[in-house]
């Protein structure tokens, strides 16, 4: 089966991510394996966001982050949770919106040309089981309706997908 991104023409974020969100449940139809899943995810994201230099997984194995799917320049394998961005948010349970990462303590440069960072929880049943990590070249890339947009794909794929 093949399935073909569209590119989304609107003129304000919230459509946006409406349509992003009508645009992973066609690409995560009939698949329930969470690898694929968070793949595909990565790559939807990746096509559609302008400005990103990251856009991928990282998943909770044995109570640390571990890489998973992205798209990007390789990235640093295992996080402890309170380490970084992602691991902030994994332990403080919510989404981390970073405007400039040179200013949060304790970020991890993967990629030296990020200045900006979007952090999401993926939760199943009150768990965290990974985060969404999105970076940017360009500081404040990221702004609330990111973070609103980012969360439901974020509660898309875990609905469709398999525990890791
Ligand atoms: N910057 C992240 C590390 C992951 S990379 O950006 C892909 C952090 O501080 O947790």
């Amino acid at each position: 089966m093949s399935f073909h991104i569209q590119p989304i023409d609107v003129a304000d974020k919230s459509s946006f991510y409406k349509e992003l969100a009508i645009q992973l449940r066609g690409l995560l139809e009939g698949e329930r394996d969470a690898v694929a899943n968070a793949a595909n995810c990565s790559a939807l994201i990746n096509q559609s966001l302008a400005d990103l230099n990251w856009a991928g997984f990282y998943i909770m194995r044995n109570g640390e982050l571990v890489l998973g799917p992205f798209q990007g320049k390789t990235a640093c394998v295992r996080i402890a949770v309170g380490r970084g961005v992602c691991g902030a948010a994994v332990e403080r349970k919510i989404s981390i919106l970073v405007e400039d990462v040179h200013a949060f303590p304790g970020h991890i440069a993967c990629d030296a040309a990020s200045r900006s960072e979007l952090v999401v929880p993926l939760i199943r049943a009150g768990e965290i089981i990974g985060v969404i990590d999105l970076d940017s070249p360009s500081p404040g890339r990221f702004d609330e309706d990111d973070r609103l947009g980012i969360e439901t794909l974020a509660r898309i794929f875990v609905e469709a997908s398999d525990p890791f």
